[in-house]
């Protein structure tokens, strides 16, 4: 355990930008420690302890963290995307002492706060949704139960056309929608009956005809494919599902979850291809590290949820004032450093370096990617996970996804300094060799 000089309170990262710095091979002897109690406190499957190889994160800002044992690494997971302007952001920091100073908890849908209404205005400012209005949700999960709860009241139709891979959260109705068997399988007698499910990037042609046959209300997609193994649609194919959907008034779903603010080198992924849905969930990003989601969709299909009486979906912590002051410094930070632009300038700096990794390295096979959010397939889980082991032995920090968990992948803020993305490549070459 890192050793402070000074006030117990006085943070050890005071910059963001800092190549790694490994003291102790990771996991350390204290991450070690805090895991074996977190192994008996907290209920096994919840955590990665099993793995055998966590660490702790005590600190982390901009693309550092610091773990409980003193290393430092380069976080390519941008905390799941939830740091896409880098940790502890210090106009996020200040906004959320700001309010703290005034309201940390409202009272949800009964009751609301001034930075709630700000945000829902730059929402329906941003978001490229016709007419637009806002539900606000505490989690990516809970705004895609929003927005198939949306589409069900818009037209009464309750099939779903949902794509695989896909990842949209783990909530029974999310799960319904996620592909992956081992997220589903244990639950799947609870998991709607009315989900079909179609490879990503099927041929429109054949999508329609299910469309037509089965008596779908909803389709709902991620434009890019992350978690499930960063998958980049067919050129036109975005598009032309969204004109089959709107022919036939079936209402087109874009998780952005994980796309959403930039990451891919848009605002939204959508943009890419001008797309623009019924429905639209959004988070991670959002709030800067803060958990806040939210579905932004065309206002005549959100106003089905208009009824006398109390909220129909709803819950405690809803757009509470803390994450929204903090999505509302996000947002200010992401356009006025005008992070989707970096991360498209970026992004195609690392399609030209990482090019050539596949005929350099055995086990990788393909890389794929846009913006600042890119995957790697490897010939097997295993070596996924060796390949994020020894990055991790070098400071780097990645998750391996993909159906079968042989895509390891980057999502770095978008705000890292160049030169140590680059220190963070060459790290990685270097886990590879
Ligand atoms: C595309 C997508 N949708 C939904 C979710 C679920 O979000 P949450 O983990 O906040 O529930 C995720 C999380 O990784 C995601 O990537």
């Amino acid at each position: 355990m890192p050793v402070r000089s000074s006030a117990a309170s006085l943070p050890f990262l005071t910059r963001g930008d800092l190549p790694p710095e490994i003291v102790v091979p990771p996991p350390g002897p204290r991450a070690r420690e805090l895991c074996a109690d977190l192994a008996t406190l907290e209920a096994p499957g919840i955590n990665t302890l099993a793995f055998g190889d966590a660490i702790l994160w005590l600190e982390a800002l901009g693309a550092n963290v610091l773990d409980v044992d003193g290393n430092r690494y380069i976080d390519l997971t941008s905390g799941f995307g939830a740091a896409a302007i880098g940790h502890r952001h210090p106009a996020v920091v200040a906004a959320i002492v700001e309010q703290a100073g005034r309201l940390v908890h409202g009272l949800g849908d009964v009751h609301a706060h001034p930075p709630r209404v700000e945000l829902a205005r730059r929402l329906c400012e941003l978001a490229p949704v016709d007419d637009p209005r806002v539900y606000f949700a505490v989690s990516g999960s809970d705004a895609v139960e929003i927005a198939l709860k949306s589409a069900l009241l818009a037209n009464g139709r309750s099939g779903v056309l949902a794509f695989e891979p896909a990842y949209h959260g783990l909530s029974l109705g999310a799960l319904s929608v996620t592909s992956r068997p081992a997220f589903r399988q244990p639950f799947d007698q609870r998991l709607r009956p009315t989900v079909e499910r179609l490879p990503f990037g099927w041929p429109v042609a054949d999508v329609e005809e299910l469309l037509d046959r089965a008596r779908v209300g909803c389709v709902i997609l991620e434009p890019i494919v992350g978690r499930e193994g960063v998958l980049l649609p067919p050129a036109g194919w975005l598009a032309a599902l969204a004109s089959a959907c709107r022919e036939r008034q079936v209402v087109l779903i874009a998780d952005e979850i994980f796309t959403g603010f930039g990451r891919t080198g848009e605002r939204f992924a959508v943009d890419a291809s001008d797309v623009r849905p019924d429905l639209l969930c959004c988070g991670k990003a959002l709030g800067g590290g803060l958990p806040i989601a939210a579905v932004v969709g065309r206002g005549e299909l959100l106003e089905r949820w208009e009824h006398a009486g109390e909220a129909r979906h709803t819950g405690t912590f809803v757009a509470h004032p803390l994450a929204c002051a903090a999505a509302l410094a996000t947002l200010t930070v992401l356009e006025e450093e005008a992070l989707a632009q970096r991360a498209r300038r970026l992004g195609e700096g690392l399609a030209t370096r990482l090019e050539s990794w596949p005929e350099r390295f055995a086990d990788l096979s393909e890389v794929r990617g846009r913006g600042l959010l890119w995957g790697f397939e490897l010939e097997s889980a295993a070596a996924a996970k060796r390949l994020a082991g020894r990055a991790q032995e070098r400071g780097i920090l990645l998750l391996t996804g993909g159906p079968e968990g042989r895509v390891a992948q980057i999502a770095p803020p978008l705000t890292i300094d160049e030169a140590l993305l680059e220190t963070a490549l060459d790290l990685l070459e270097s886990a590879f060799g």
